[in-house]
């Protein structure tokens, strides 16, 4: 049975519980994390954990993210998942337990921690080279979707529209200018230059956005932080989803319509490359 992590215990799964008064629960006053590991070995876990200790800074929880650190091995060790190809670790801090009150509890009053670990697959070839589909949906989301909290309500309506539409992935758009994906960043080649969404108040700035665009202009490729809209979508040569669980994911139908060629074009694959000779290095 799978083993998972609450406040400290290692617990099967079946006997992990939290109270119904946990504040994750009442009010989706938490915020998470998803980690992968390579044959057990975590990826750009630095990166994770600086994002999660700035948002439980700005939700002002006060938790010390090193026990994070401690349970991440441990768990994937406990699920036998040391040797997986790709694995993940799925970690959210709740406010804790107090009765039902909007503002914040006593402040003694400890963080909820729970952990998972599961395996992953990875796209296969064939996958990759077939490109995916996606569908747009209004991002109906608060307006600091920067804070990786578990209030994913929009999302969750946006993904069922793509579940519902038989597609993979989904367009967020504020008015027709595109933010993201419900779980993932989105980027489009025009002209030879990739864009996406700047890291501003509008998305979660995810960490394999960080890297793509990291490698990409080491690579002498131009990458622009812009905004764009659904029109620029449509009329892009080619597009992707990045994220820690969807890896480079190129998109080739939206809304029933072909982006560019409708195959995975150059850029992406030249992402792609650099992100599969990066993902070795990328252990801590
Ligand atoms: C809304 C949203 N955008 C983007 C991402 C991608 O972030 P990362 O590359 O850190 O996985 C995620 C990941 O869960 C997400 O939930």
């Amino acid at each position: 049975m799978d083993t998972v992590y609450l406040n400290g215990d290692y617990l099967a799964h079946d006997e992990a519980f939290v109270s119904v008064d946990d504040r994750g629960f009442i009010f989706g006053d938490a915020c998470y994390e998803a980690i992968v590991a390579h044959q057990g070995r975590f990826l750009l876990v630095d990166r994770h954990l600086r994002r999660l200790r700035s948002a439980l800074a700005e939700i002002r929880i006060d938790f010390d993210a090193r026990e994070i650190e401690e349970l991440l091995p441990e768990l994937i060790r406990r699920n036998s998942l040391d040797n997986a190809d790709f694995a993940m670790v799925y970690v959210q801090v709740t406010r804790g337990v107090a009765p039902r009150a909007h503002a914040f509890p006593d402040p003694t009053t400890s963080p909820t921690v729970y952990a998972y670990a599961a395996q992953l697959t990875r796209a296969t070839e064939a996958e990759f080279e077939a490109g995916s589909t996606a569908v747009t949906f209004p991002d109906l989301r608060w307006l600091m979707p920067r804070i990786k909290t578990t209030g994913l309500l929009p999302n969750v309506l946006a993904q069922e529209a793509a579940a519902q539409a038989g597609a993979v992935d989904v367009v967020l758009h504020r008015d027709g200018v595109v933010t993201e994906g419900a779980h993932n960043n989105i980027f489009i080649v025009k002209d030879a230059c990739l864009i996406t969404a700047p890291a501003d108040d509008m998305i979660l700035p995810g960490v394999i956005r960080g890297c793509v665009i990291e490698m990409a202009r080491e690579a002498g490729i131009t990458v622009e932080e812009a905004h764009f809209t659904l029109e620029d979508l449509f009329s892009a040569d080619e597009m992707f989803f990045s994220g820690t669980t969807t890896e480079i994911r190129p998109t080739v139908i939206v809304d029933g319509r072909r982006i560019g060629t409708g195959a995975p074009g150059p850029l992406t694959r030249r992402v792609r490359s650099l992100y599969d000779a990066a993902f070795g290095s990328w252990h801590t």
